[in-house]
């Protein structure tokens, strides 16, 4: 090539990415980045593990278990917020976006998790509440000392309907009307989540300049990226419509509504491409929850070119929630017709534990192997949630008197609140679990005697060695990391199957989704394997290939690659 033939398309690239905001980041040949070959993990920051011993975890906590996160096979880790808060919403009512709280340690600890991360290969991701603050933030609470008050735009200010009548019929998702009278200058402040978390005003450029700087701050102390909190949630219609009631009401006892004025407002896209291109500089990944409806949904959240979320991450996946097959298939198969990088998610710490939700009852453990084998081996990154791997089970409060989380003792019986699934991180057989030796904010279940680290590290068909097989395998295979994705046998009902491809290499994924033992063949010829015959990766004890025939047990898992 030409020397200047070569300098005209290298300015052609520059040009492109430019105009299309492409990151130029560090790609492999494949074009992928180090988040799509990274597994991330969620940290409750709360209950992952204690140093001082109060019974609440700290950041200290988490930088003393780095070797534990790079055996496993993680690669970076979400931490829930850890920024100074009320507590309210556990975290999620910042009050210094630029800080840490003490409950967690300082900025000096951070600096050290940092540092300690880096050593063993683990990336950390923050979590970015970018809808509200907490009533304590230093803005609110200028915003609400008068109506001419400097940071006075930067929340949701307006006059009521007429006495004790908010401005329209919007409804918290926590509870109730989503508009607080503030007596001091007799107007009301929305707020989509608790009365204690006001939304922020992105429409005043203040707030959005404010919060972009933030995400520069953190990038410049070693973050490699962010978790963006309730993003549909970031804009309103100005003009405050009343959204359409819809029949019946929710969990809290509220009318239920269609929430077309107040959420997935289209300007959400606009701030996202601009988080997006502060990213890039850093060559950060953005995380989003996105709670979408539709693949459509999904495909707006990367951006038309790649310039908005990386990672919206797909809830879709979780409402499976049954061992369904054709359902699976479904899912995976509309993900990757969204044409980003899939994300895969099947436990959070607003949900059921996927032990509980995915679990008989009776082959709990069983079926939490099979489905980390599963969702860790698809095309896309994984995003595990912290105990997941040692099958942790949820804890539910059995009183409303027990309950932490608000929502749980507003909306008691039908609503218990999410402590169930918050519970201390399990690490061995001593009081408390190994957590703390302090009695901690939430109980353990007595099952920590069976599930927890310790104990599991010795059994070689544990939970817990059944995700670091996977995990090791999915790091070091090509076809794991970069093949494509191919259903088969898409008529079986139990058996979900399907083969990653990558240069003429392949790696074929049987699970049994059933209670009863099942075979599958397969006939590869037409994915260019004449005569497949199946050489055995990670299974479970009594499951086997051979040639081109597996045997599974209930629930049982094999991953083979494909020989010629
Ligand atoms: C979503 C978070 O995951 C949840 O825990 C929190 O309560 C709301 N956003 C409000 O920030
Ligand atoms: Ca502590």
């Amino acid at each position: 090539m030409s020397k200047r033939f070569s300098l005209i398309l290298s300015l052609l690239l520059i040009f492109c990415c430019a105009i299309f905001g492409v990151a130029q980041t560090n790609k492999d040949a494949e074009g992928h980045a180090w988040w799509q070959h990274a597994v991330f993990y969620e940290i409750y920051p709360r209950s992952f593990a204690d140093s001082n011993n109060d019974g609440i975890g700290d950041l200290k906590g988490i930088t003393s278990k780095m070797a534990y996160l790079h055996d496993l096979g993680v690669d970076a880790i979400w931490i829930s917020p850890c920024f100074p808060s009320p507590q309210v919403d556990f975290g999620y009512d910042v009050s210094d976006y630029e800080n840490i709280d003490p409950m967690y340690g300082t900025l000096a600890d951070f600096d050290r998790m940092v540092a300690e991360g880096k050593k063993h290969g683990v990336r950390i991701i923050l979590d970015f509440v970018v809808n509200h603050t907490s009533d304590q933030h230093k803005w609110f609470v200028d915003s609400k000392s008068s109506r001419t008050a400097p940071h006075r735009d930067w929340f949701i200010w307006r006059d009521g309907k007429g006495l004790g009548q908010p401005p329209n019929n919007w409804i918290s998702t926590f509870g109730g009307s989503a508009w607080k009278f503030d007596s001091t200058t007799n107007q009301y402040y929305y707020h989509y989540f608790y009365t204690e978390q006001p939304d922020l005003n992105w429409r005043n450029p203040a707030v959005e300049k404010a919060m972009l700087d933030t995400t520069r701050w953190w990038y410049k102390r070693g973050v490699s990226g962010f978790r963006l909190d309730a993003v549909d949630t970031l804009f309103e219609d100005p003009n405050l419509p009343d959204n359409p009631v819809l029949p019946g009401v929710n969990k809290q006892g509220d009318p239920n509504t269609d929430e077309k004025y107040n959420k997935k407002l289209p300007e959400v896209h606009d701030v996202l491409k601009k988080l997006r291109s502060v990213a890039d500089e850093a060559g950060a990944v953005l995380i989003g929850e996105t709670w979408t409806a539709n693949i459509d949904e999904l495909k707006q959240y990367y951006g038309e070119h790649d310039n908005e979320l990386q990672m919206p991450m797909d809830f879709m996946f979780t409402t499976v929630d049954k061992l369904s097959p054709p359902e699976f298939r479904r899912q995976i198969a509309a993900v990757d017709s969204a044409g980003g990088w899939p994300v895969y998610v099947i436990s959070n710490h607003d949900k059921v534990r996927s032990f509980n939700r995915y679990g008989d009852g009776k082959n709990n453990d069983a079926i939490a192997r099979m489905m980390g084998a599963f969702y860790l081996t698809l095309r896309g990154s994984p995003i595990m949630y912290y105990g997941e791997e040692i099958a942790m089970e949820n804890n539910d409060p059995k009183r409303k008197e027990d309950v932490k989380d608000p929502i749980g003792r507003t909306g008691w019986p039908n609503e218990i609140g999410r402590d169930g699934e918050r519970t201390p991180m399990q690490w061995n057989t001593d009081t408390n679990a190994g957590f703390s030796r302090k009695d901690p904010w939430l109980p353990v279940p007595a099952s920590y005697k069976t599930h927890n680290v310790a104990t599991e590290s010795k059994d070689p068909n544990s939970v817990l060695n059944m995700y670091k097989k996977v995990l090791a395998l999915r790091h070091s295979n090509q076809a794991l990391l970069e093949g494509s994705y191919t259903a088969l046998n898409q008529d079986d009902a139990n058996v979900m199957s399907y083969l990653r491809s990558y240069k003429g290499k392949a790696v074929l994924v049987a699970l049994n989704m059933s209670s009863s033992p099942q075979k599958a063949t397969f006939n590869l010829a037409d994915k260019g394997f004449a005569s497949a015959s199946l050489k055995t990766l990670v299974a479970t004890p009594q499951s086997s290939a051979k040639g081109s025939e597996v045997t599974l047990e209930p629930f049982g898992v094999v991953i083979a690659e494909v020989g010629k």
